[in-house]
């Protein structure tokens, strides 16, 4: 007999390796390789059992059917896999002293609503009132004038507008702003409280049987844009928050993390259009330019 190697326990990562070498695209080529490789020696480190096997794949049943337009489980999983945040590094590298990158989430809506500088997105006025200020500037420090500066954030109670359609109004804690000349953006909102990710799925059960809680930390999510520059998808952590330590998504990172004191300043507030006292944050962005090479990713080669 000629050709292929049969299968056998013992080279079984190479054998199906192998079957992998003729792939045209050579992408494609080092990742079925690599998959082959990483799957096969996995299965022998914890030598899985039949019964094992089939609750996986039952689970990643479960997983898909849970699936819909509105949604993704599958996501879920890699987040809590730290995959997502994971990728999320990887392909957005922060170079010299740009902003950070963290997940996107679930929650956010692509038709974000456009609001005017200074406007205050809690439409329901529920929570502890805020002030966000922050720049946006490039690599080099320069402004970055009517860079598109899209926010969206939880409620005090830890839930998003979409969780609560008949409690909170339609884009309750969302906005689309447009940075001013000086790449300067203000809004008012509120205080935003920690919450759990969805929990009524597989990826749920998945936590309660490895006695992971769900919750991330509080924060605001950025997604921050400009022409002739990277976006940058990322949040700013509330640094009093619970489970800064044990985001259920991983998502956070130290650069991220700013305080909300209190001001209790009657003008101020008058001039924020507040109530005094209140809570105020400031966040700067720092993009890198769009012809910025990503640093550090490994080069795409094919395996030998
Ligand atoms: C969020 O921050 O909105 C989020 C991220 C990952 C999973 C669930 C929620
Ligand atoms: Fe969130």
């Amino acid at each position: 007999m000629t050709g292929r190697e049969l299968f056998s326990e013992a080279r079984s990562e190479k054998v199906v390796a192998a079957s992998f070498a003729g792939t045209p695209d050579p992408r494609l080529r080092q990742i079925t390789t690599a998959l082959a490789h990483h799957l096969h020696r996995f299965v022998k480190e914890v030598a899985l059992t039949e019964a094992e096997w089939a609750a996986a794949i039952a689970f990643l049943t479960r997983t898909g059917q849970m699936c819909s337009d509105v949604r993704q489980e599958f996501v879920l999983l890699s987040d809590v896999l730290g995959v997502s945040m994971l990728v999320e590094t990887i392909n957005h590298r922060a170079a010299g002293t740009s902003t950070e990158s963290t997940v996107l989430g679930p929650f956010h809506l692509v038709d974000s609503p456009p609001r005017d500088l200074g406007e205050n997105i809690a439409l329901d006025g529920k929570g502890e009132p805020c002030l966000v200020t922050g720049r946006v500037s490039g690599p080099d420090g320069e402004p970055v004038p009517g860079a598109q500066v899209d926010v969206w954030q939880a409620n005090a109670e830890g839930f998003y507008d979409v969780q609560q359609p008949e409690v909170q109004p339609e884009r309750n804690l969302r906005g689309l702003f447009t940075a001013d000349g000086h790449g300067r953006f203000r809004f008012r909102s509120i205080v935003p409280r920690y919450y759990p990710i969805p929990t009524d799925g597989p990826v749920g059960a998945l936590l309660a049987a490895t006695g992971r809680h769900p919750n991330r930390p509080a924060h605001v999510h950025f997604l921050v844009a400009a022409p002739g520059y990277r976006p940058v998808t990322t949040h700013l952590f509330v640094d009093e928050s619970p489970y800064l330590d044990s985001d259920a998504v991983f998502g956070v990172k130290e650069s991220l993390i700013r305080q909300f004191p209190l001001v209790d300043d009657p003008a101020r507030a008058e001039e924020a259009g507040l109530p005094n006292p209140f809570r105020a944050v400031h966040f700067d962005v720092v993009l890198q330019s769009a012809d910025q090479e990503a640093t550090g990713i490994p080069a795409r080669q094919a395996p030998a």
